[in-house]
């Protein structure tokens, strides 16, 4: 059973443009990373989780399998687990596997395509499972379209939550607890501080992956909303700012010049920047302390055994 939520592509479209028109007319010009996603953009995503560099899904995935028992025992029976960012569901199916009587699933994520071919490949691996496809983005969903009893446990891996500033990870949080309900709960991966050589290659891979992921926002402006940006004139700058406790991606003019895109002109000095992005690195307690904040009880937290990642379960009291 398909539920869509938004049926809007003229409307996503119009978004898009009015973001970008409004994003890079600020005196700091900035592009909202969720327009990184494309089908490409979605696939050079999916390369740099297999990067050596990009620890971060390798470390969750080993998490996730060492502690699905734990994370089933704390899930308990029939209950309705809810996917927030669903993209290629890979993840889930960890939990999928130790949880074998949910009452349903319920993947949300933006791309209509990505929903489409993964609850597919579910419905094809999982015969007897239930899963109700929500199009929408997480960020504005309001209520969830399903009639279902049972816990409502949400489900947010991959450190998605530090694309977030902590206010609008606390604001995002809130929001996730109202949706889920109460007696509920939320399993969260939140990519965990350490040094920043480690971080800075992450971000900066040596094959340019990552380059390549953000410098697609440029191509997708061109083919969707008429842009002439020529990619040769942006470089890629990605690094870890310790005191902000995050790595900062950006998209850098290497010359003056003037871009056109949405029927409108974008002027760059020099080494201006466009910020694209923000991966907020946590410390253990600083996560519990931020989900205290926004009213959730942190229950349990697993990490590896280098103290890269944090898989975090919080009750929504
Ligand atoms: C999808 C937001 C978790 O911040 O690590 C990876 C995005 N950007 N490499 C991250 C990303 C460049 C990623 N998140």
């Amino acid at each position: 059973m398909n539920v869509v939520l938004m049926q809007r592509s003229e409307a996503e479209h119009a978004r898009f443009a009015a973001d970008v028109r409004k994003g890079l007319s600020m005196p700091h010009k900035a592009l909202p990373p969720k327009y990184l996603y494309d089908a490409r953009g979605s696939a050079l995503f999916d390369q740099i989780c297999g990067l050596p560099e990009y620890y971060l899904t390798r470390t969750e995935t080993g998490i996730l399998r060492a502690r699905s028992g734990e994370m089933a025992a704390l899930i308990g029976s029939h209950a309705t687990l809810v996917e927030f960012g669903s993209g290629s569901s890979v993840k889930t199916r960890i939990l999928l596997d130790a949880v074998r009587d949910l009452a349903a699933y319920v993947p949300i994520d933006v791309s209509r395509d990505y929903l489409r071919r993964a609850s597919a490949r579910l419905a094809a691996d999982y015969p007897a499972l239930r899963v109700h496809t929500v199009v929408a983005d997480y960020m504005e969903l309001e209520r969830l379209p399903i009639a279902n009893g049972g816990r409502r446990i949400g489900f947010f891996p991959g450190s998605t939550i530090g694309n977030l500033t902590p206010s609008e990870a606390r604001r995002f949080l809130r929001r996730a607890a109202r949706l889920l309900g109460s007696g509920g709960a939320l399993i969260v991966g939140a990519d965990l501080a350490k040094e920043k050589d480690v971080l800075d290659r992450a971000y900066d891979d040596s094959a340019g992956v990552t380059a390549e992921f953000i410098l697609n926002i440029l191509d997708r402006i061109n083919r969707e909303l008429d842009g002439d940006f020529d990619r040769s004139f942006f470089r890629h700058v990605a690094f870890y700012n310790p005191e902000a406790s995050r790595v900062e991606l950006y998209l850098e003019s290497t010359e003056a010049q003037v871009t056109h895109a949405a029927h409108e002109s974008f002027v760059f000095r020099r080494d201006e920047r466009i910020h694209v992005e923000y991966s907020y690195k946590y410390s253990i307690d600083g996560f519990r302390a931020l989900a205290h904040a926004s009213g959730l009880m942190p229950a349990q937290v697993w990490t590896d055994a280098d103290n890269l990642f944090s898989v975090h379960f919080l009750d929504i009291p």
